[in-house]
């Protein structure tokens, strides 16, 4: 089995989103920000006495947006690949010019040196890779999820600070621009008094690995990983969560693999209570029809709104992809665009972004505590579901992001 078979798509109409059309998008609009979130680093490079050795763990569908971006990044110097699938270990190897390629993560432990180890394994191998890798004395950026609960997520950071490695976690959308102009604007007070959010991102699901639609997967972690940390980011951490969770397919074709049952949901609701009666709500799942096919470079609509009592501003395209910000206030009540000069933001920049912290000590606004108040409330979601209560967070993290 080629890697290119496995982008088929089982499904003919509606079509669930493969590899192809999703790759393809991202990487039309990645590589083209690569080179132009690049050209700072290249300015410096002169000045760059350090690399990070970078250690890539997965080498699936994900790798194909990271690896890019990281071979760019001035910071970083590609040391070895690794996936239990041994091919693919060696062809994104060869591909992206890697000198060591290895079939296990003990192996690579044990290989080549290096410094910082990039995850994009499986959901539900996140936690235990990133834990044997922090032993090995490894810096960490996972894929989401860091860790599957709250309790193993920081224990896995106070390991990590033991050992005096850093741990860090997708998804990177509050680095995005329009999250910045986003947060600029409420902290102005330009919205009022702030009253609810909304937010939804979905599509009809991958077709290409079991994972997503099994225990330790689901939208929630895939999907709605990413508005729940850009509302966070924006309103401040949730104080309880009430939710509903499903399954609207039971079963799913997976190429190489036939049928699967579906035992974690693809599709949920979640409210969030943010404290002072502002609350947000966010939709996600994987039966979402996208006329656009999840091909996001030319997609403009909104997909996320926060309102107050005087006015009300809109995100254009997924906050993973975003384009502008179109506000409404009483002082000017027709909708005025923002945030939409080109930009250097791509939702890969994550790994990358560790590797330049490690090297200069600019610290992204990313933080590890922000992604495990997303595990919790993840968690409380599912929990809100089976007991049928609100389920109270205790977990908080450092807000605001954007000063
Ligand atoms: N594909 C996307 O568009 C996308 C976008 C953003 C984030 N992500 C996230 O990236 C992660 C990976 O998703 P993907 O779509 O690339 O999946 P994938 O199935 O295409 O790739 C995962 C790879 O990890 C390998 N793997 C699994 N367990 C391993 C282990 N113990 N050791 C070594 N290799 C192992 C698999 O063989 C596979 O090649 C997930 O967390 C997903 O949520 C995916």
């Amino acid at each position: 089995m080629t890697m290119s078979d496995s982008r088929v798509s089982f499904v003919k109409q509606p079509r669930p989103i493969n590899r192809r059309i999703f790759l393809h998008a991202s990487a039309m609009y990645g590589v083209g920000l690569v080179a132009g979130s690049l050209k700072g680093y290249s300015a410096q490079s002169a000045a760059v006495q350090r690399k990070i050795k970078v250690g890539v763990v997965g080498c699936g569908s994900v790798s194909r947006c990271y690896l890019p971006h990281l071979r760019a990044c001035t910071f970083v110097e590609l040391t070895s690949t690794c996936d239990i699938i041994p091919e693919r270990a060696r062809s994104q190897a060869k591909k992206f010019g890697v000198p060591h390629h290895y079939p296990h993560i003990d192996q690579m432990l044990a290989g080549a040196s290096f410094d910082l180890l990039v995850n994009l394994t499986d959901m539900q191998e996140h936690e235990r890779l990133n834990r044997r890798a922090i032993e090995a004395g490894k810096h960490i950026w996972s894929e989401k999820p860091i860790a599957n609960s709250l309790t193993a997520g920081q224990e896995l950071l106070a390991r990590a600070r033991q050992k005096g490695v850093r741990l860090w976690g997708a998804p990177t959308v509050v680095q995005s621009p329009q999250f910045a102009f986003m947060a600029k604007t409420l902290a102005a007070d330009s919205l009022g008094r702030l009253a609810g959010a909304h937010a939804s991102y979905g599509h009809l699901g991958p077709n290409w690995a079991e994972f997503f639609y099994t225990e330790g997967g689901g939208s929630l972690p895939d999907l709605g990983v990413y508005n729940l940390t850009f509302l966070t980011g924006l309103l401040g951490p949730a104080r309880s969560v009430t939710a509903m969770t499903g399954t609207v397919i039971p079963t799913r074709q997976i190429h190489g693999k036939g049928e699967v049952t579906v035992t974690a949901e693809d599709n949920a609701m979640v409210l969030l209570d943010h404290g002072n009666s502002v609350f947000s709500h966010i939709e996600c799942g994987f039966n979402y029809f996208n006329p656009e096919d999840h091909a996001y470079t030319g997609q403009n609509h909104h997909t996320l709104t926060i309102t107050g009592r005087n006015g009300v501003m809109k995100l254009a395209g997924y906050d993973w992809g975003p384009h502008a910000v179109d506000l409404s206030t009483a002082q000017e009540p027709t909708f005025q665009r923002h945030a939409d000069a080109k930009h250097n933001y791509v939702w890969e920049c994550g790994a990358s972004l560790c590797a330049e912290c490690l090297v200069t000590g600019k610290e992204p606004l990313f933080t590890p505590e922000h992604a495990l108040h997303v595990v919790e409330i993840i968690t409380a979601a599912r929990a809100s579901q089976s007991t049928g209560r609100h389920i109270p967070l205790k977990s908080t993290f450092k807000w605001p992001v954007v000063v």
